[in-house]
């Protein structure tokens, strides 16, 4: 199934698409013979992944755009349509970090990371819901949520918090759309090697202070999560691997790689023991 591109047609929407996961993920689409709308606020770059896509004889367009502006990917939505008529894949996939203990991020760097994070995932899926509907053939979406909601750490709460949305937004999403055959799974990378923090400083609006990290805020985000890095870090390409597999099977979760099997078993035993006292 899938990973011989018998299963995928039409084309596939990816944002985020100028970098990293993104990038990887339009190439695995590319490589099963789908036409690409790669969309990212760095629209240079989005246009790049484009132009990979075309230089190996695929089909591709690209815009620049900013995914908490609900107009503006409404419009995306409209010029993507008018290039290709439908979609078949959607992986709503943009996801900014910003870093800081929970008491010291102001007002304006929670609402940030909350519309570029949340409200993003919730644009994307309005502006392409339509052109998935129109679709023939397998239809299917990935929302990027991350390892750390399965594993949060320190000084990332934001950015845990933002994720926690994408999952619930994303189950529930699953179950409205399981009646017309429209697959969604949740995906859960955990490090990979990317722009994410140079890119997403680049992203942070001019009018919000401040940098998206120090190095006191790395240094406490690993030490509270006790990670082996050379386990829980890879390339974009690797944590893609088996990702048109994993969707066209429509599975709900999609866990790419990572070190913290032991802290998922605990986090989830302490779940049914709350269930558990709650019986008696
Ligand atoms: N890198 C990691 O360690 C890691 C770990 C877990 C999850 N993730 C998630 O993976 C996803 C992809 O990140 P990545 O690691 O490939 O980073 P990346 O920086 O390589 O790619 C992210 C892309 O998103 C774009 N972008 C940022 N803000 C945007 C906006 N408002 N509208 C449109 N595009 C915007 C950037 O320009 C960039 O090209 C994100 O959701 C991220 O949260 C990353």
């Amino acid at each position: 199934m899938a990973q011989d591109g018998n299963f995928w047609s039409g084309a596939a929407v990816v944002t985020g698409a100028g970098s990293g996961l993104g990038a990887s993920m339009v190439q695995r689409f590319a490589d099963a013979g789908m036409a690409i709308v790669a969309l990212d606020i760095d629209g240079a770059r989005a246009q790049e992944t484009a132009d990979k896509v075309k230089a190996a004889g695929g089909r591709a367009i690209a815009m620049g755009v900013d995914v908490s502006d609900r107009a503006a990917m409404m419009a995306a939505a409209k010029a993507a349509e008018a290039e290709f008529g439908s979609c078949n894949a959607l992986c709503a996939n943009v996801g900014v970090q910003q870093f800081g203990a929970l008491d010291s991020l102001g007002e304006a760097e929670w609402r940030w990371v909350l519309d570029v994070n949340v409200m993003g995932v919730v644009n994307t899926v309005a502006a392409f819901l339509p052109l998935i509907r129109k679709a023939d053939g397998n239809r299917r979406i990935c929302l990027t949520a991350s390892s750390s909601v399965l594993l949060p750490g320190e000084r990332i709460g934001a950015y845990v918090a933002s994720k926690f949305a994408v999952m619930g937004y994303g189950d529930v999403l699953r179950l409205e759309l399981a009646r017309e055959n429209i697959g969604v799974s949740i995906l859960y990378p955990a490090g990979m090697e990317t722009r994410h923090l140079e890119s997403s400083q680049i992203a942070k609006p001019a009018d919000i202070p401040g940098a998206v990290m120090s190095q006191e805020d790395i240094d406490f985000m690993l030490s509270s999560r006790n990670l082996d890095t050379a386990f829980h870090v890879a390339t974009p390409e690797h944590a893609t691997r088996n990702l048109l597999a994993d969707m066209a099977a429509d599975l709900p979760y999609i866990v790419t790689h990572g070190d913290y099997r032991n802290e998922l078993i605990e986090r989830n035993e302490a779940l049914l023991a709350a269930f558990d006292r709650g019986q008696s």
